[in-house]
């Protein structure tokens, strides 16, 4: 794992290389990944302190403060060194998805849109990496009751181009995201025979999309076709094999953003408490979770 190949190979590097802050900035996201965050924030601080242009490194720490509800901690990080992350590099795009993530997690929904207008809009020339950090942040705001108006249009169009790979169920996720938002169904029924032609090979990439990637697309799906009892089953189902699609842990949170919302919209508030009490745990203080409890209680009362 990302964890693990760093740390067999560490004791061959020092200080003295000048590569040695992307080894550090690689175990820190490991270490992240695999759960272990206190560790993982001291060796991504040790990585940005030792090259703070380690675009990695910025990355892995943010990943950091992101898991551990560290908001305050994430924001004044990403600000204060942002003219070292945020220009001429592979994540610049999708370290600034990471800030915003920060103001979502604090309910200032406006600078998050602002955000995403400024630096994450897509256009026909755009990465599949960066269409995704568009797309999972109009999911997520959209969830978060902001009208987003029109801004869904250019990815679904860049998305309609790779409707029947089935060539990898992360991007579909996020592709299907965009049919909905755009209610091209005929393209969303694309996606999903892509899919399911894909079901019965013999290859990982099938059990991929049989146990994770078939069920969160059409969970997606049934979220938005207002069937939240469907998106709750093969959402609530799918979500722990979620880790097969790729991605990472704060990607795929989208997942449960909207297995909650889908259980506050049904009105099921045990499990919107449950899906509340496990970000909690992990985030004590979030305004976010603040109000999708508030939400979640206020719809038993009606
Ligand atoms: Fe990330």
């Amino acid at each position: 794992s990302t964890r693990d190949r760093p740390a067999r190979v560490m004791s061959h590097w020092s200080e003295a290389d000048p590569e040695y802050s992307y080894i550090l900035g690689m175990q820190a996201f490991g270490m992240e990944e695999a759960g272990h965050y206190q560790q993982a924030e001291a060796r991504a601080l040790q990585c940005v302190s030792l090259n703070p242009k380690d675009t990695w490194g910025v990355h892995a720490l943010a990943h950091c403060y992101e898991m551990q509800g560290k908001t305050k901690n994430g924001i004044s990080f990403m600000q204060d060194c942002e003219d070292k992350w945020a220009n001429n590099n592979y994540l610049s795009i999708h370290n600034r998805w990471h800030l915003s993530l920060y103001w979502i997690e604090n309910c200032e929904f406006e600078t998050a849109l602002q955000m995403h207008d400024q630096y994450m809009a897509v256009s026909p020339q755009s990465e599949m990496m960066d269409m995704h950090d568009s797309a999972a942040l109009l999911w997520r705001l959209h969830l978060d009751g902001v009208d987003v108006g029109e801004r869904w249009v250019p990815a679904a169009n860049n998305y309609e181009n790779y409707l029947d790979q089935a060539y990898m169920p992360f991007n579909d996720m996020h592709a299907m995201m965009s049919m909905v938002a755009t209610g091209r169904d005929q393209q969303a029924d694309k996606l999903v025979a892509a899919l399911e032609d894909n079901l019965d090979g013999s290859t990982a990439s099938s059990d991929i999309i049989k146990l994770a990637g078939l069920p969160i697309v059409k969970g997606i799906r049934a979220f938005g076709r207002a069937d939240y009892e469907t998106a709750k089953t093969l959402l609530a189902n799918a979500r722990h094999n979620a880790h097969m699609i790729g991605g990472s842990i704060a990607q795929r949170d989208v997942i449960n953003l909207t297995l909650l919302e889908a259980a506050i919209r049904s009105g099921d508030q045990s499990m919107a408490n449950g899906l509340l009490a496990e970000r909690t745990l992990m985030k004590p203080s979030s305004p976010l979770s603040d109000m999708f409890g508030a939400r979640a209680n206020a719809a038993v009362a009606d």
